[in-house]
């Protein structure tokens, strides 16, 4: 029997209890994989906490983990026992020792790529490559404003950015998470809860803005957000750390010609072809340090309510995985 997380009723970290489950033979077109890392992710405690009513329960929460293929189900071509793989997953399931899965999820991870890391770099790396190259592709001198800079995404989104040639300005709770965002390549950043950064963005643009503001705290900056684009910019809203965005009047944009978009990694993802695609440049970026590997903290399977705790205290200082 392996075990998993079960959530049986929405509600706080209590309700993550781990169950024993019968995982099953692999069916025609799926992998049995043992799990080795699991990520733990905002996503997982919207899901659990029941704003996001995308899992039904009882049903098992988790969209991100690596882990070595056990047995391979009729008509799977390209996977071998052993393999070690990774993915990430709209269809939920992550939080268990083992599980069955489509073949079509698993990216086979190159050698120097460690499992606890793509378990916790390929939701937020794959988000990376999405915003940068397919929602609001940058170009060389672009001007881009990105908000928790220091955050998981946001780091790896500003080491990108600036990879790419574009100027990044970042925005970030505190002085020490100041310092995270201009290690990972902010060339200005603003502590939005102190300073306005809409009077910052426009002193630092000499009142022109911003191309593309990649904004993932939602509520609190989307006004800013807008008013801090430049003629024809983007506001890609791709998160609600601080609560939903509430409904706008879309002629407000016509002030600037700006635009607005709501993204979803997993509909950017949905064809193979896409996912390896979008793959590639992370595994590469992990081989080649420009997303750093971080220790990170880990947590048993058992104990996913810990790691919950942990990331809704804004705790956490690196990424949280769970061990079966
Ligand atoms: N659209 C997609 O497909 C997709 C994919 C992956 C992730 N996401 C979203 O991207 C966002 C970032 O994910 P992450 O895992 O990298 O998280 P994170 O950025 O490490 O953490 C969220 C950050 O948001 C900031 N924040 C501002 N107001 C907040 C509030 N009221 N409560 C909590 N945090 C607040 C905090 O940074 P400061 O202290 O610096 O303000 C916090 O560290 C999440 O909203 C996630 O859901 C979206």
């Amino acid at each position: 029997m392996a075990t998993a997380i079960v959530l049986r009723t929405y509600g706080g970290p209590e309700v993550l209890t781990s169950e024993p489950v019968d995982v099953g033979r692999p069916g025609p077109g799926e992998l049995r994989v043992r799990q080795t890392a699991i990520g733990v992710n905002f996503h997982d405690c919207y899901v659990r906490s029941g704003l996001y009513r995308t899992l039904a329960v009882p049903g098992i929460p988790g969209i991100e983990a690596a882990g070595v293929i056990e047995e391979i189900g009729p008509g799977v071509s390209g996977f071998a026992t052993g393999d070690r793989i990774a993915y990430v997953t709209g269809q939920y399931g992550a939080y268990a020792s083992e599980r069955l899965m489509p073949a079509a999820w698993a990216l086979r991870l190159p050698a120097g790529v460690g499992e606890a890391t793509a378990a916790t770099v390929l939701l937020k790396g794959l988000t990376t490559e999405m915003l940068t190259r397919e929602v609001h592709p940058i170009k060389a001198g672009d001007i881009v404003l990105v908000h928790a800079a220091a955050g998981g995404v946001g780091r790896l989104l500003c080491r990108r950015v600036r990879q790419l040639g574009a100027t990044v300005i970042g925005t970030v709770g505190n002085e020490a998470k100041a310092e995270v965002a201009r290690a990972a390549g902010c060339a200005h950043t603003i502590l939005y809860r102190q300073e306005d950064f809409i009077a910052r963005v426009k002193e630092i643009t000499g009142g022109r803005g911003v191309d593309v503001v990649y904004d993932s705290v939602g509520r609190d900056t989307f006004d800013g957000s807008l008013e801090s684009l430049a003629l024809r910019g983007h506001l890609v809203n791709f998160g609600q750390a601080s609560g939903s965005v509430p409904p706008f009047e879309v002629s407000r944009l016509a002030a600037r010609s700006t635009s607005v978009s709501r993204p979803i990694l997993f509909h950017y993802v949905a064809e193979r072809a896409a996912l390896e695609k979008l793959a590639a440049p992370v595994f590469e970026a992990v081989r080649s340090g420009l997303f750093p590997v971080e220790p990170g903290r880990s947590f048993p399977l058992a104990d996913a309510a810990a790691a919950h705790r942990a990331l809704e205290a804004r705790q956490a200082e690196g990424p949280l995985f769970l061990m079966p």
